[in-house]
């Protein structure tokens, strides 16, 4: 069991290609040289956290789960009633935010400010309004720093939309987990029925459908394949036949 506190140290960030001078990344000049560094994107609903975990746990790696620090800053955010179309308070929101994220037998427990949200995070009206706080330059800034303090220290996988685009752009694994819409939301039904929530199908496509558009044409850090990403389509595996490929991609080139 570990617990990973953030916003202790500093020791990765400010070698990691964040130019002040124009609030950027560049990508191309981290110092990270993502030797031990899973990087796995995709859209919705493509398994994309199950996967990831189960590789992790093969590997022996931490596992990164990004979606979920999105999700808490959205969460925070509305707890606290920030205006969530003002740029700079949500921004702020996310900084002044203490992260954990604790690896459990059962899975990864979120804690924001201290408070256990990982089922919180997970609520429609996070997932409705997270749209509104990924898009900011701000809030993405303060993540992808913690995301690459989290890589620095440990052998990680790490799961989300721009890990080897932006976040670990010098990874030597990367993969790009992609599965057809309607496959995508019967997964995504499943999950939820599990969690004993009520499921409206046609209704679950079209949110689907809708967060895919709008991750894949916001103007920062768009949702894309990168270009030395290896595509896995999943529409016909079963979680075993992901997590093989995956693991055995992983033990190549890492
Ligand atoms: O993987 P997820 O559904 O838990 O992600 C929640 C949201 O966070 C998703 O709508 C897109 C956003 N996200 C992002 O913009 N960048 C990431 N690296 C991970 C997630």
């Amino acid at each position: 069991m570990s617990k990973v506190l953030f916003s202790l140290r500093r020791l990765c960030v400010l070698r990691n290609g964040f130019d002040t001078g124009t609030g950027t990344y560049n990508v191309n000049n981290t110092s990270h040289d993502g030797d031990k560094i899973v990087a796995i994107d995709g859209p919705a609903g493509a398994g994309k956290s199950t996967v990831s975990r189960r590789v992790a746990a093969m590997l022996g790696f931490a596992f990164l789960d990004t979606g979920a620090m999105y999700r808490a800053a959205t969460w925070r955010a509305l707890k606290h009633g920030v205006a969530l179309d003002d740029a700079e308070a949500v921004t702020a929101s996310t900084r002044a935010m203490r992260l954990e994220l604790a690896e459990r037998n059962a899975g990864l427990r979120v804690y924001a400010d201290g408070e256990d949200v990982t089922d919180a995070i997970r609520s429609p009206e996070v997932t409705r309004n997270i749209f509104r706080l990924d898009q900011v330059p701000g809030v993405r800034r303060r993540l992808v720093e913690l995301q690459r303090e989290f890589g620095c220290r440990r052998p990680t996988v790490a799961e989300g939309r721009d890990i080897g685009t932006v976040v670990f752009p010098n990874a030597r694994c990367k993969i790009y987990l992609d599965a057809s819409l309607e496959c995508r939301a019967r997964r995504r039904a499943l999950e939820m029925e599990e969690r004993g929530v009520p499921v409206d199908f046609p209704a679950l496509i079209e949110e689907i459908r809708e967060r895919d558009e709008k991750t894949m044409n916001r103007a920062d850090s768009p949702l894309r394949r990168a270009a030395d990403a290896v595509l896995v389509d999943t529409t016909d595996m079963n979680l075993e036949q992901v997590v093989d490929t995956l693991t055995s991609l992983a033990r190549e080139r890492l």
